[in-house]
C-alpha cells in the first residue's frame, strides 16, 4: 500500500455499505466518497425495490450531485449494495462517468442473502480498463474487522 493513493468511493442506502466503507477507511486510511444520486430513493423498502427494478430494466444511469474524480488516485475500493443482483444503479453512474484505465478497484458489495450475483463481473463490464481484485461480500450488516483485514493483506496492495 506504500505510495499508492486510495480512494473508497460508495453507495449506501440503508447504511449496510456505509459501515464497511469506513472499516476499510481505518485500515488503510484513504479518502473516502461518498457516491449521492441527485434524486433520492424513495426511504420506503418497497418503493425503492420498485425504482432500482425499472432503473435496471431501462439501464437508466441516475444523475449524482458529484461524479467524483479518481484521477489522482491508483486504487479504487467500490462499494455497493446488491440491488436487483447487481450494484446500485449509482455505483453505475460513478463507473461510466470516470475514467478507469490503469486503475486497480477493489470492489465490496453487502446483500440481503442473494450474494454477489453479477456485481463484480457487471463493475468489470463498465470499467474495461481497469483491473479489477477479488471481492468482499457480506450479508447485510454482518462484515467483520477482522475478515475485512484478512481480505486486503491477502490483495497485497
Ligand atoms: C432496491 C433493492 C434491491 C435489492 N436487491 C437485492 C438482491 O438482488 N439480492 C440480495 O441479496 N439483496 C438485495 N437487496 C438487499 C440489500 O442488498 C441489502 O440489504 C444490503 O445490505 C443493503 O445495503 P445498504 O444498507 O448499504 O443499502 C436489495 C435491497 C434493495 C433496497
Amino acid at each position: 500500500m506504500n505510495n499508492k493513493k486510495i480512494l473508497i468511493a460508495y453507495y449506501s442506502y440503508s447504511g449496510n455499505t456505509k459501515r464497511v466503507a469506513a472499516k476499510i477507511q481505518n485500515i488503510t486510511n484513504g479518502d473516502i466518497f461518498e457516491i449521492i444520486p441527485k434524486k433520492e430513493y424513495p426511504r420506503n423498502y418497497n418503493e425503492a425495490v420498485n425504482v432500482a427494478q425499472e432503473e435496471k430494466q431501462k439501464d437508466i444511469k441516475p444523475e449524482l450531485i458529484d461524479n467524483g474524480n479518481i484521477k489522482d488516485y491508483d486504487i479504487i475500493f467500490i462499494g455497493t449494495p446488491v440491488w436487483w443482483y447487481t450494484m446500485a444503479g449509482p455505483v453505475k453512474t460513478f463507473l461510466s462517468k470516470n475514467d478507469f484505465t490503469g486503475k486497480t478497484i477493489i470492489p465490496f458489495c453487502t446483500h440481503g442473502g442473494g450474494g454477489a450475483s453479477s456485481t463484480y463481473a457487471d463493475m468489470q463490464n463498465l470499467a474495461k480498463g481497469a483491473e479489477i481484485t477479488e471481492g468482499y461480500t457480506s450479508y447485510e450488516n454482518s462484515a467483520k474487522d477482522t475478515e475485512i483485514a484478512d481480505w486486503i493483506n491477502k490483495l497485497k496492495l
